[in-house]
């Protein structure tokens, strides 16, 4: 059991380390073949360390709620948002065209009409209407322009909308090479000029931390 979790593990590392380029080449590359990453994202050993229920109660989004899973992959979080507001919407935004496809097709296999698969671009979720929760795991590393990002993203919010982020520690022992992780502080400093108040931070996840904002009054 502790060398599949260990296989496990290391691969969510190459996933994590693979994706950060933002070219459209490298990211084709890294992620072409979603059902390869499928197993990788969806491993029920990843359950242990990315407790996906307690996140979501944790953030409990009204069964109404319109929710963005950004950076959403082959649906790890998405799938399970979309049965947590069976009268919302969940858009899952990703860059990758094989992760968008794939989400399409899960939500129509798994039938959940609730679930909308988006193409985002690398500086635009892409969203198609203002969203009362945006989550995003394991991607906020990934974004280049993060003040740009997050000050677009604002417009895609409703009032009193919360951003939940979630990444690797810098103590984690699995997720991206050390260089290219985000401390939280710097998350938080970089939100702040994007134009987010820090809301709450949860501390039940091992090897990541969960950061709350909410767009800060004008
Ligand atoms: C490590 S995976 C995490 C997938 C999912 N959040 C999960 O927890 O299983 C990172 C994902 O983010 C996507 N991604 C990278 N940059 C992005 C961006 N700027 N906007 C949306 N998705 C992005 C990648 O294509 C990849 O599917």
């Amino acid at each position: 059991m502790k060398l599949f979790r260990f296989i496990v593990a290391a691969a969510m590392s190459a996933a994590c380390a693979a994706a950060p380029a933002q070219t459209p080449h490298t990211r084709e590359h890294n992620f072409a073949g979603a059902e390869h990453w499928a197993k990788v994202f969806d491993d029920p050993a990843r359950d242990a360390w990315q407790k996906p229920h307690e996140v979501i109660t944790a953030l409990s989004p009204a069964p109404d709620s319109l929710v963005a899973d950004i950076g959403s992959g082959t649906g790890y979080f998405a799938a399970r948002l979309a049965h947590f507001v069976p009268k919302g919407r969940v858009y899952g935004v990703d860059t990758e065209p094989e992760m968008v496809k794939y989400l399409a097709e899960r939500a129509k296999r798994e039938g959940l009409p609730n679930l909308v698969s988006i193409a985002g671009r690398p500086d635009d979720a892409n969203l198609p209407a203002k969203v009362d929760l945006v989550l995003m795991v394991d991607v906020y590393h990934h974004i280049s322009d993060r003040e740009g990002y997050f000050r677009k993203l604002r417009g895609s919010l409703k009032p009193g909308a919360r951003v939940a982020i979630i990444d690797f520690r810098a103590d984690a022992p699995n997720g991206p090479p050390k260089k290219d992780r985000i401390a939280p502080s710097q998350v938080k400093s970089e939100l702040a000029t994007a134009g987010y108040a820090f809301a709450k931070e949860h501390t039940f996840l091992p090897n990541q931390f969960f950061l709350v904002f909410e767009a800060a009054k004008p």
